[in-house]
């Protein structure tokens, strides 16, 4: 069998993605289960939301718009900018894969940092093999080192992803750093700016959201996602902003009907309840500095966070503490597939979840 798959499939290390609590509820007994692994919002989806989606069940026997008009126009109206530098995507994750295979040619490369989010080495391995992709030095305070990813930019490079804030490390590269990095960068290469946590950052007036710069540069892409302040990530939502002709390419990989009519009504409801984003972003703020002076306070090293999770170095062996936590009812997502075998990555939950997981973290670390 395996002489009959790509030779790029076999090289590529697949997404292993955090527990769901199903899966834990049938491996264990466990009366309470908290999951704290994939950095989704506690929040349960607003009441306008679920209305949009009912609204919606009684059309499921249709197809929905092929390529989500009027959530694209709504999403264009809130940025401020024209639907046709917007591409609506079942999940960032479906764009990134698509960005790949759009642009990435036999022998060219695409170029990211250390210690980040795992779906760009996937995604290059699969369309180029695993020399396709190439990584740079992550900096010492887990920053993307913009200096040491331009320094690998070379004649084969053809995309470079950054996700900013970074996922699992929660660092964010303030504007000006950013924004000098884009200009020196030739346009003959794709830059994307994954900006899966914007909403989460505490100083917006130092965020490079850059969709100006999208819009008039030819070769930069910004993605955005419904998955975490918006609390869809069960229903796969994502978009990217970029010139149009850029995204002319794009759509034409574009899988037909690749966001379900669900998603599309829930997205386009999300975006008409700027109170529900404040709640989440201000109850993340709150909680976010409790656990962290939790963690703190157990003697942890913490790595301050511009997202809803935050990144912990626990010093004992993390598979080993990931095993004893899932025991406890707790799932968290341990750093070994991101390059940071020693970290553990939590989401920031509500204040009950957390205490429940510095509760059993306490106890795991006791008996460890
Ligand atoms: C940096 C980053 N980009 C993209 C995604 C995926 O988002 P989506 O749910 O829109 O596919 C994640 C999810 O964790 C992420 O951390």
């Amino acid at each position: 069998m395996k002489d009959l798959v790509n030779p790029n499939v076999l090289e590529l290390i697949p997404y292993k993605p955090g527990k769901p609590v199903e899966e834990l509820r049938r491996e264990h007994r466990l009366e309470r289960i908290v999951k704290l692994a994939s950095n989704e919002n506690p929040f349960p989806v607003p009441q306008n939301v679920v209305d949009a989606v009912n609204r919606e069940i009684s059309h499921f026997n249709f197809y929905p718009e092929n390529d989500s008009y009027y959530l694209r126009h709504r999403i264009a109206e809130y940025n401020g900018i024209d639907a046709e530098n917007v591409i609506v995507g079942a999940g960032s994750v479906q764009l990134i894969r698509m960005i790949v295979s759009t642009f990435l040619k036999p022998g060219e490369t695409v170029l990211t940092s250390q210690k980040t989010f795992l779906m760009y080495r996937i995604s290059a391995t699969e369309a180029g093999g695993k020399s396709a992709f190439i990584e740079a030095p992550m900096g010492r305070d887990y920053m993307y080192d913009m200096d040491a990813l331009y320094d690998l930019v070379d004649d084969k490079t053809k995309i470079i992803f950054i996700a900013n804030p970074n996922n699992p490390t929660g660092t964010m590269v303030p504007r000006q750093v950013m924004m000098d990095f884009i200009t020196k960068i030739p346009d003959d290469k794709i830059i994307v700016l994954d900006n899966a946590y914007q909403e989460y950052v505490h100083h917006p007036e130092d965020y490079p959201d850059a969709k100006e710069e999208a819009l008039n540069r030819k070769n930069l892409i910004v993605l955005r996602t419904f998955s975490k302040i918006y609390a869809l990530a069960g229903l796969r939502v994502g978009y990217a902003v970029a010139n149009d002709e850029v995204l002319a390419y794009l759509n034409r990989l574009k899988p037909p009907f690749n966001v379900t009519r669900a998603a599309q009504a829930a997205a386009l409801a999300s975006l008409e309840n700027e109170d529900f984003k404040r709640w989440s972003a201000s109850l993340n703020v709150e909680n976010k500095a409790k656990l962290y002076q939790q963690l703190k306070e157990m003697g942890m090293e913490v790595i301050p966070s511009e997202t809803n999770f935050l990144c912990f170095f626990p010093g004992v062996d993390t598979v080993e503490l990931n095993q004893r936590l899932l025991k406890e009812g707790i799932i968290i997502r341990p750093l070994h597939a991101f390059g940071v075998p020693e970290g553990i990555r939590v989401t920031v939950g509500f204040e009950e979840d957390n205490d429940f997981f510095i509760e059993k973290l306490t106890k795991v670390l006791e008996e460890m």
